[in-house]
């Protein structure tokens, strides 16, 4: 696979995963592993790897679905895509005993492909494209012609309370936005409205395309504070904590910290998470 150069613009994502947020998702990879175990087991489910395929993970981050596609089928081959150094490094690491799992550093809305994959797969990989519809043209390529596509993507924030919550804690005393924000702005929500993933899809040459809805509790924390100290690396809490100083920082923290108690239960603080599991076909 070769690298061809950022001719889509994705020079802004390709900054920020590597540099705080790649550094954050490698420092929180077991907690975010861990939590988001039901959301990745409906995607694979859906994925149906199976023998003597070979698969794309885009997105692949810390390679946690890449690292579960390999091993569950040991003569399939696996290669994970990702633009962030840091978090490619990290899943080399935990796939050193995985030997039908390879890792790429590439944009794979730019890369070359060559019709050579069954199964393009992701979790939450696919949102942070400029141009999404060049991109799955191009990842398009990348499928056999009778490959198939499955992801995972976030419902809107509001059907997601376990990163929403936080964000409508601290949203008081945040400045207030100059101009109204584009929901298909590259970012976790950009796929939630299901009719702009489907313009996208079937505009990139994709058949067959169908969204189902998936809705799980996803498990926090233990207690209050480690609820709190998560959100504060990851989310809207996090954005806060990195804008805000001083007094309207603690008061900001406190805000989300009030917010969560009354979810408290004797287990932790699990909350609500929404994806849509996305699949379709190449078209030929
Ligand atoms: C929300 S993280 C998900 C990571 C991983 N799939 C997981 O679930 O743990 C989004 C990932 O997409 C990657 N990404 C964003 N734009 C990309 C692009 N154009 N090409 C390849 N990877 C990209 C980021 O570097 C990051 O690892």
């Amino acid at each position: 696979m070769v690298n061809v150069e950022d001719k889509a613009d994705n020079a802004e994502q390709i900054k920020y995963w590597n540099n705080k947020a790649g550094t954050v998702w490698v420092a929180q990879q077991e907690h975010l592993d861990r939590l988001l175990a039901p959301l990745s087991q409906a995607g694979l489910a859906a994925a149906k790897f199976s023998a003597n395929e070979s698969a794309l993970d885009i997105g692949c981050g810390c390679g946690d679905t890449s690292l579960a596609l390999a091993v569950s089928q040991s003569n399939g081959s696996v290669t994970g895509v990702d633009i962030s150094e840091p978090m490619l490094a990290h899943g080399k690491m935990r796939a050193a005993s995985t030997p039908n799992l390879t890792f790429e550093l590439a944009d794979a809305a730019v890369a070359e492909f060559n019709s050579q994959y069954d199964l393009l797969f992701s979790r939450f990989g696919v949102m942070f494209f400029s141009n999404p519809e060049a991109a799955f043209e191009n990842l398009r390529k990348a499928l056999k012609p009778t490959g198939r596509m499955v992801f995972v993507c976030w419902q809107p924030p509001s059907e997601n309370p376990w990163m929403s919550l936080a964000g409508k804690a601290v949203q008081p005393f945040m400045p207030p936005a100059t101009t109204s924000p584009n929901p298909y702005a590259p970012g976790p929500f950009a796929f939630s409205d299901p009719a702009h993933v489907l313009a996208i899809l079937t505009g990139a040459g994709f058949t067959d395309v169908q969204m189902q809805s998936f809705n799980t509790p996803l498990h926090i924390a233990n207690n209050l504070d480690d609820a709190l100290y998560f959100q504060t690396q990851i989310g809207p809490a996090a954005n806060a904590v990195a804008t805000l100083g001083g007094e309207e920082k603690n008061k900001a923290l406190n805000a989300v910290k009030e917010i969560f108690r009354p979810q408290m239960t004797e287990k932790g603080l699990d909350l609500e998470s929404a994806i849509w599991i996305v699949s379709a076909r190449n078209k030929h």
